[in-house]
């Protein structure tokens, strides 16, 4: 499927899929998006109740390693271990990380964004001493993990363009996949979307949105 590079409204880069009018992040401002939905909602809301050693966080859809990226930052800062594993079934090229501009809006090194796209598949690598990163080239629907993250940042492609993939089926796996009191976060609000992770167990929250967006999603396992 065709790819583009485009900039959203905080000057940072995102990827638009023209096939599906669909894009990787908020046209608002990416940056502004991951750290809104993925850290502040997510990663710090967990650390309010939980410090595991290491926190492992999955996300669902690594692709431009955005969230990654800045949730090493953030866990550098905070001095805390952390065991991140992306899910991805279509990874993008190189050619295609060299145009994104992360580093230069976050004002951050280069050298990791990149060996974060570098390091190999199904493999644990060391990207700083803090952090380990686990990718894996495979699909949602193939996530069998039981009880083992503590966060997963629930980024796939909007429900209006692959619905199979915010079903009670994916949500049953998403529950599975985290340990008791785990979090999920997504950026969708849908009213089928929080009845699909309620009936599979998790507590829901409307919470507030990013910019342009009134309300997310926060499940809790208990
Ligand atoms: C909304 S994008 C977000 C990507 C990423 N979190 C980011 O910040 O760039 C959704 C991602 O899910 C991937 N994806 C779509 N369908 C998938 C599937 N069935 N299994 C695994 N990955 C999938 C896409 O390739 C894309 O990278």
């Amino acid at each position: 499927m065709k790819r583009e590079i485009i900039i959203t409204e905080d000057g940072s880069t995102t990827i638009y899929l023209p096939d599906w009018n669909e894009h990787y992040h908020s046209t608002y401002g990416a940056i502004q998006e991951a750290y809104h939905v993925f850290i502040e909602m997510g990663f710090f809301f967990s650390l309010k109740n939980q410090q595991p050693i290491p926190l492992k966080i999955l996300e669902i859809g690594f692709g431009t390693g955005l969230n990654s990226y800045i949730t090493l930052l953030e866990s550098k800062k905070l001095k805390i271990n952390i065991e991140y594993t992306g899910v991805e079934a279509y990874p993008i090229t190189i050619s295609e990380v060299e145009k994104l501009n992360y580093p230069l809006r976050l004002k951050a090194s280069e050298t990791v964004f990149n060996k974060l796209h570098t390091t190999k598949w199904e493999q644990s690598s060391e990207i700083s001493k803090n952090f380990i990163l686990i990718k894996r080239n495979q699909f949602f629907s193939e996530i069998n993990d039981k009880n083992k993250y503590h966060i997963i940042y629930f980024d796939a492609f909007g429900p209006n363009v692959q619905p199979e993939l915010w079903t009670e089926e994916i949500f049953e796996k998403m529950y599975k996949a985290l340990a008791e009191r785990g979090v999920l976060v997504t950026y969708s609000a849908k009213g089928s979307v929080r009845r699909a992770m309620q009936s599979v167990g998790f507590s829901v929250d409307r919470i507030p949105g990013p910019p342009g967006k009134r309300e997310m999603l926060r499940g809790i396992k208990h």
